[in-house]
């Protein structure tokens, strides 16, 4: 039986981690909330050492609001990024917010492929650190393609030696 692998936890400067939650405090400032009336800002350290900010934008329609934690993740992707090796969420109504669960999947995409995404929730002083694997355990990602391709891989070249 195989046992279930849990991502190496990079330690990451303290500094830098209360540097990104001042960045997600001060995104919150932008927040389009009117219909809930909460206000999000979100902050991605990438693999560079760059920072993106994001905050909630939310619709009339409601539906489709995105999320601080997605908008933060586009503007990186967006800036070439692809290796997310930190986020801090800061809601300034509700000290303490984790990511929704369909942010936690959105953040899973880029989180770096042999480490963890450390995630940094605002507790109203300097942060408070967990794991993207704890948030999102056995996550489903980008790393269950590369077996599928893998396999693929190997069902081509075994019809090939077969003449197939
Ligand atoms: N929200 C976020 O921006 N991130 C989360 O992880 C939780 C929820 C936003 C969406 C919506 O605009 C408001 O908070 C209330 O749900």
């Amino acid at each position: 039986m195989r046992s279930v692998e849990t991502p190496t936890q990079l330690s990451i400067d303290s500094e830098v981690l209360r540097g990104l939650l001042r960045r997600a405090r001060s995104a919150s400032q932008f927040a389009y909330a009117p219909y809930s009336g909460f206000s999000v800002g979100a902050a991605v350290l990438a693999a560079d050492g760059s920072i993106y900010s994001g905050c909630n934008v939310e619709n009339a329609s409601i539906g489709l609001t995105i999320c601080a934690e997605q908008s933060a993740m586009s503007a990186a992707v967006s800036g070439g990024q692809h290796e997310i090796l930190a986020v801090a969420v800061s809601a300034p109504k509700s000290p303490g917010t984790t990511p929704c669960g369909a942010c936690r999947q959105f953040l899973n995409e880029f989180r770096p492929q042999s480490s963890d995404m450390a995630v940094v929730l605002d507790d109203g002083s300097s942060g408070n650190v967990v794991w993207l694997a704890n948030l999102l355990p056995l996550a489903f990602g980008p790393r269950n393609f590369d077996s599928a391709m893998e396999e693929a891989i190997q069902a081509t070249e075994t019809r090939r030696d077969d003449g197939r």
